[in-house]
């Protein structure tokens, strides 16, 4: 069957590189001959949310599409999508794309966003996903679309950060996003050089990298840089943060969790130094210029979506597997366990 109308929308948290992968897309559509509707905000787009239809999904045009293709953010509009767990919900969005005459959908986004994505291709409609995150949290492929960007504004807020920590002779404390993966947090870390990583997939406790830390104290390094993944404090032992800092002059309430600001005030204590501050990078991770890298895996995957969809093989997620753009089942891919890369996690922090 012949695509009369292929759709593409952007789920989850936007990732750099989101906006050039629908101009691949939108290119790609347009050379074949095949137009592209775009659907806001994720999911919800085909909800039927709104009273005129319209307002969710439009038809885009290349004169549009091509002015955003380096920006930042994503020209869809995303947003994550709890209703669609619920078949009912599946069931409206299906109506939807017939009513549009919608023969195929493209999905940008990470985990959830397949899980969409493998339950629309079990109710007949051909889906291909495109893996947008900048956790890197995708087990079957090397790269995911805005990792390779997060990690570079990491790098660069690190490089600064150290500058000013070498300038005053401060370790620093710099929290980045990943949520429960902790690539971002150990590339950036060996990027830079930082001496310390703490991330979730190994267990830690607060009095060991105090330990860590006096050992750099004692060689000299006075300006150490850890890096702390988001998700770490959940592989964190436990630890009094409460009857530690009040009882070490620095208020704070009773139950509080672990944060990069508090952890930073234990080092202090726990290391005796003058000063530790915390960073925490956030949002500029995900709202930065796709690298070159992330702009040419949108580009190559975006192609490759529609080239899958005109050939009528769906049901499909799009990655890197030795450097390489490759395709493979969504359910499979779904299974693939994430490994995490324990010798360089080992080396960042032995030496
Ligand atoms: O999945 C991308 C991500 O930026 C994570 O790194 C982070 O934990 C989460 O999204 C933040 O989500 P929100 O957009 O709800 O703040």
């Amino acid at each position: 069957m012949s695509m009369r109308k292929i759709g593409i929308l952007t789920s989850g948290g936007d990732s750099p590189g989101m906006n050039a992968a629908v101009m691949s897309v939108a290119r790609s559509a347009a050379y074949y001959g095949i137009p592209l509707v775009g659907i806001k905000r994720g999911y919800n787009g085909l909800l039927r949310k709104r009273l005129d239809i319209r307002e969710d999904l439009q038809e885009l045009h290349l004169e549009t599409v091509l002015d955003i293709a380096d920006e930042p953010g994503t020209f869809l509009r995303t947003a994550r999508c709890d209703e669609f767990r619920d078949p009912k919900y599946r069931e409206i969005a299906v109506q939807t794309l017939r009513a549009m005459e919608i023969d195929g959908l493209v999905v940008v986004g990470g985990d959830g966003s397949f899980n969409g994505a493998k339950c629309l291709c079990e109710m007949g409609v051909p889906t291909i996903g495109i893996p947008g995150t900048i956790d890197n949290d995708l087990g079957y492929t090397e790269m995911t679309l805005g990792y390779d960007t997060a990690v570079n504004v990491c790098v660069d807020a690190i490089r600064k950060i150290r500058a000013t920590s070498r300038s005053h002779d401060r370790p620093a404390v710099v929290e980045v996003m990943g949520r429960h993966c902790g690539d971002i947090a150990l590339t950036a870390a060996v990027s830079t050089g930082s001496e310390i990583v703490v991330v979730p997939e190994v267990p830690w406790k607060v009095e060991d990298v105090a330990r860590q830390l006096k050992r750099q104290l004692a060689k000299g390094n006075t300006r150490a840089t850890i890096i702390l993944a988001e998700g770490c404090y959940s592989a964190m032992a436990p630890f009094d943060l409460y009857g530690y800092l009040t009882t070490h002059g620095k208020p704070c309430y009773e139950g509080e969790p672990m944060s990069a600001v508090r952890f930073a005030s234990v080092m202090k204590r726990m290391c005796g130094m003058v000063e530790a501050r915390a960073t925490v990078i956030g949002y500029v991770q995900r709202g930065a210029e796709p690298t070159a890298r992330d702009s040419s895996f949108a580009f190559e995957a975006g192609n490759l979506a529609v080239r899958l969809l005109r050939d009528g093989i769906s049901n499909q997620v799009i990655g890197m597997q030795k450097g390489r753009v490759m395709y493979m089942p969504i359910d499979e891919a779904l299974r693939v366990k994430k490994r995490f890369n324990r010798r360089i996690y080992d080396l960042v922090n032995s030496l």
